[in-house]
């Protein structure tokens, strides 16, 4: 049974998705409050962002333990408490694993800072000597995706004898606490399944792979030249033997976080005996205009199509800025996210929502003192705005967030946003996000072949499920269209006088 074809996935940013103890930040006994809510919205799996053990340089994404749950978020009978009942309410579990680097914390980098160059325990980082006079420029000229170079160089020993020479510089893609390991080397690769089969065995129904596009640079480490940091060959090898451990297990999947300069180099991860799902940030980062949308949602399903996968649609995650301000804030902003909304969920394929999108939230605006996100030098760099905690109910203290001092401020704006309310109100984009996926669930037309797209005004975009009823219409122009003929099944805004309105899409059938 390959649930994942076209399940839709739902995003749980763990930090601020609910908090069960009053210490500001969301927890794993949060999110098991919150199936009921999860299940009435729709959704088929939760996808957490990391929870193992983590001195949080990048809120998870530097794991000091891959198997074992930090103690911010609970435990591992927390977890597995989590697990159950996700599974009695209906709902699939993924874990977010984060295999290409570890924490500058984890053991192994620690025994490396503390064994000499060219040890053993070095041997599962990437350690080189420096350049230049002395070693003091880095062993090539890679930047960190982060900014900066990508090398760090390790620090002056206790033990120092003033041979500053002797001093290596490690690799990191991502920040200097997220030290990249190094991905021939064979501990390391096992390891990884020791990891999987850990959460497998605890009957999680799928794994995230973080920066799956990440993990094997050349052995020689060459300057830049293209980019080779990225995307190269040896990773597909990894990615096999990801593959081989789930197909051990019944109904597991594997889906990789996947970057890459084109959609035919995405396809080459969802090969058939590679990772189940790839997602990528185009569609995340594509502006409201419906000839550049139709293009992306095109390639991706021409490239997925020829290895005989599905393809997986993104509109939001932790890293980018959320919809609604993206497409410009306001009335018009939250028009927009609404109707991509019903874009991306008449795709073949699977979807992936991020938490807090069914509410429509904006990002919310972190003051510069409250920033808690590594990456930002200057302001409009944080990523802090879209991981803003959600809001839950008007008439409870942090917005039924957190008892507590939320971990990052909650905008005054959130509170006329709360799911509570949005439950209630049959226009709200809450509702609006319900009726969408549970047509998508009961609605045949959904089941249906590719997209066909159909000629319209300029500036929109029409497109039938091949061989059903199913019609959806985007009005990414600034004048109202006339709908095609059919029953409307769902629109994201009001029609005026029959016709669909800018920033509007519809379903029809
Ligand atoms: C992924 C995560 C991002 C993190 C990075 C480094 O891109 O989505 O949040 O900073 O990996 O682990």
């Amino acid at each position: 049974m390959q649930w994942w074809r076209d399940a839709v996935f739902y995003r749980v940013y763990v930090p601020s998705f609910t908090d069960s103890d009053g210490d500001g930040l969301g927890d794993l006994p949060g999110i098991r409050n919150r199936l009921g809510y999860l299940e009435l919205l729709g959704v088929d799996a939760l996808c957490l962002s990391p929870i193992c053990p983590s001195p949080m340089a990048d809120h998870g994404y530097d794991v000091t333990d891959p198997r074992d749950v930090d103690r911010r978020w609970g435990s591992l009978p927390a977890f597995d408490a989590l697990l159950t009942d996700a599974h009695a309410h209906g709902l699939r579990l993924v874990v977010d694993l984060v295999p290409r680097h570890t924490s500058e914390g984890h053991n192994w980098f620690r025994a490396a800072l503390a064994s000499a160059p060219g040890s053993s325990e070095r041997a599962r980082y990437h350690f080189r000597p420096g350049r230049g006079d002395g070693g003091a420029a880095p062993p090539n000229d890679w930047p960190s995706v982060f900014g900066g170079p990508a090398w760090t160089r390790e620090p002056v020993s206790d033990d120092a004898d003033g041979d500053d020479g002797r001093r290596e510089w490690y690799l990191h893609l991502f920040s200097s606490a997220q030290p990249d390991l190094d991905w021939t080397h064979g501990e390391v690769r096992a390891d990884l399944e020791t990891t999987l089969r850990f959460w497998l065995e605890r009957g999680v129904d799928g794994v995230r792979i973080d920066v799956a596009h990440g993990l094997c640079p050349p052995a020689d480490l060459p300057d830049l030249a293209g980019d080779p940091r990225l995307d190269q060959d040896a990773v597909h090898d990894v990615h096999r033997t990801i593959r081989a451990i789930l197909d051990g297990y019944t109904g597991r999947m594997a889906v990789g976080g996947v970057a890459v300069a084109a959609p035919e180099r995405l396809a080459r991860y969802v090969r058939p005996d590679e990772l189940h799902l790839a997602v990528d940030v185009v569609l995340a980062h594509a502006p409201f205009d419906a000839d550049g949308v139709r293009k992306v949602i095109e390639g991706c399903l021409t490239a997925v199509g020829a290895v005989g996968a599905p393809a997986t649609w993104m509109l939001a995650d932790h890293d980018v800025v959320r919809p609604v301000s993206r497409h410009g804030g306001g009335p018009a902003g939250l028009a927009r996210a609404r109707a991509m909304a019903l874009v991306q969920l008449a795709l073949p394929g699977a979807a992936f929502l991020y938490n807090g999108d069914e509410l429509g939230l904006p990002d919310g605006a972190v003051p510069v003192e409250a920033r808690r996100d590594l990456v930002w030098t200057h302001p409009e760099d944080s990523r802090d705005g879209s991981r803003v905690p959600l809001p839950w109910d008007d008439t409870l203290p942090g917005l039924g967030f957190t008892a507590g001092s939320s971990w990052l401020p909650i905008p005054d704006a959130y509170a006329a946003l709360c799911a509570a309310t949005q439950l209630e109100d049959t226009d709200s984009t809450l509702s609006l996000y319900r009726q969408a996926l549970e047509l998508r669930r009961t609605h045949a037309g959904f089941r249906g072949g590719k997209p066909e797209w159909f000629d319209g005004p300029s500036g929109c975009f029409a497109f039938r499920r091949a061989g059903t009823s199913l019609v959806c219409v985007l009005n990414a122009s600034s004048a109202p269209v006339p709908l095609p003929a059919g029953d409307i099944l769902l629109v994201s805004g009001p029609l005026e006088y029959g016709l669909l309105p800018p920033d509007t899409a519809a379903w029809l059938s």
